[in-house]
């Protein structure tokens, strides 16, 4: 039994008010609130268990290991992935920057190409710009159907002679767009590419089976799940992580170091230099914790009733525009009023009454390009929200459109 009021009283910041009116939080998309338990676990982290990691032999410095060593086998149970799979990162970001650097760049030649697609986030986007402006790599790009769909066939025609990655998002964080990353990948995989997969909102709002998927490259970023922001990590396949060069170079990473010579960490150590962000990946661990009791399974359900309340209520007003419909998509609704109303007003006057949505191009302005727009208003659901708070998003929206019109 999914209990939502049961679990709204676990996330402290939901019992506050933003203008006077209670907190109607649906900006999960962009980053999700915090249970007390990872709050708890970082508080903790600070005021009892600190030490830095992997160094000294004392008693903190021991638990502080063991505490974030153990964090490594809850992001691959989450994600049915082998532990030494996984590596930590900051978030999808500094995950999809590293496989550029470190894995893409020595091995792409100037009019190699690498397959997008048009719903990719910036994070997604701008480190195979960096290879396309320094290498002279080709980006080809496939676009979504105009319900806002992206069929993986589509994404495996775009494959050639001359393809060296296929990069894609599990979920559109404009339109709520599922792809079916698991097709894509057995496809570029028969034909002998590697695939990274953008797990940055798919792994949020369904389970996710690693071994099912098959992918090269995975990325989750911990402050989507509830965790800390500069918490996450990417799962890397074993032959790929034996192909990579060391992205940043430090302390950890290495095997020897002399004052003419240096020799590298083997598997996912070689890729996490320096001290970490030791008490953000420890609150990572107590979100993931906190999902996996939950069940993905019972959030996913959760959400797709949401979805399908707000879709009945947004049909209703016929002076929006939801962008995007595909069929099984997520419960993230990219709003524009038909007329001149921008997106930052909208999102203004429906702040004015506590409703949290994100106004503007979302990190995704090739999308937005394609769509023919310069912005939208995107209310996104989480784990906590309710059927009530999509009554107070329509009801917003009506105010928009009386003041707007
Ligand atoms: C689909 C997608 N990819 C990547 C990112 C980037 O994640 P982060 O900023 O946590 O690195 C986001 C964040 O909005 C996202 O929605």
């Amino acid at each position: 039994m999914y209990d939502v009021a049961q679990i709204r009283a676990d996330f402290p910041i939901l019992g506050r008010e933003v203008n006077g009116k209670p907190l109607v939080y649906l900006d999960n998309g962009a980053s999700a609130q915090k249970p007390q338990v990872v709050i708890d676990a970082i508080t903790r982290g600070y005021a009892q268990d600190y030490a830095n990691v992997h160094r000294g032999l004392h008693y903190l410095s021991t638990v502080a290991t063991e505490a974030y060593e153990a964090v490594r086998g809850k992001v691959a149970r989450f994600l049915g992935a082998a532990e030494d799979e996984v590596v930590f990162t900051t978030g999808s970001t500094e995950a999809i920057n590293m496989v550029s650097y470190a894995w893409a760049a020595p091995r792409m030649q100037p009019g190699d190409e690498i397959v997008l697609s048009l719903l990719e986030h910036h994070a997604n986007i701008v480190p195979w710009h960096f290879l396309r402006e320094r290498q002279g790599v080709v980006l080809k790009w496939v676009a979504p159907e105009p319900d806002g769909s992206l069929p993986a066939e589509k994404v495996l025609e775009a494959i050639g002679p001359r393809t060296r990655l296929v990069a894609v998002t599990q979920m559109s964080n404009v339109l709520g767009t599922r792809v079916d990353v698991a097709a894509i990948t057995r496809g570029a995989h028969a034909r002998g590419v590697p695939v990274l997969v953008d797990g940055s909102q798919g792994a949020v709002h369904a389970p996710v089976n690693l071994a099912e998927i098959g992918c090269d490259f995975y990325a989750v970023t911990g402050h989507k799940l509830y965790g800390p922001s500069g918490s996450g990590a990417i799962i890397i396949a074993r032959e790929r992580l034996a192909e990579m060069r060391p992205f940043l170079g430090g302390g950890d990473m290495i095997r020897d170091v002399s004052t003419d010579s240096v020799t590298y960490a083997e598997g996912y150590a070689r890729m996490e230099a320096g001290t970490p962000g030791i008490v953000q990946q420890i609150g990572f661990g107590a979100a993931l914790d906190y999902l996996m009791g939950l069940g993905m399974d019972n959030i996913a359900r959760h959400e797709a009733d949401l979805r399908d309340y707000a879709q009945s209520r947004l049909a209703g007003l016929n002076w929006l525009t939801v962008q995007g419909n595909a069929p099984g998509k997520g419960a993230i609704f990219s709003i524009t009023l038909d007329g001149q109303a921008h997106a930052h007003d909208i999102s203004t006057i429906l702040d004015r009454r506590g409703i949290a949505v994100r106004a503007g191009t979302h990190c995704a302005m090739p999308l937005l390009t394609h769509l023919g727009l310069t912005a939208t208003a995107r209310a996104s659901f989480g784990l906590y929200n309710t059927r009530a708070e999509v009554d107070a998003l329509i009801s917003g929206l009506e105010l928009c459109h009386e003041l707007l019109g």
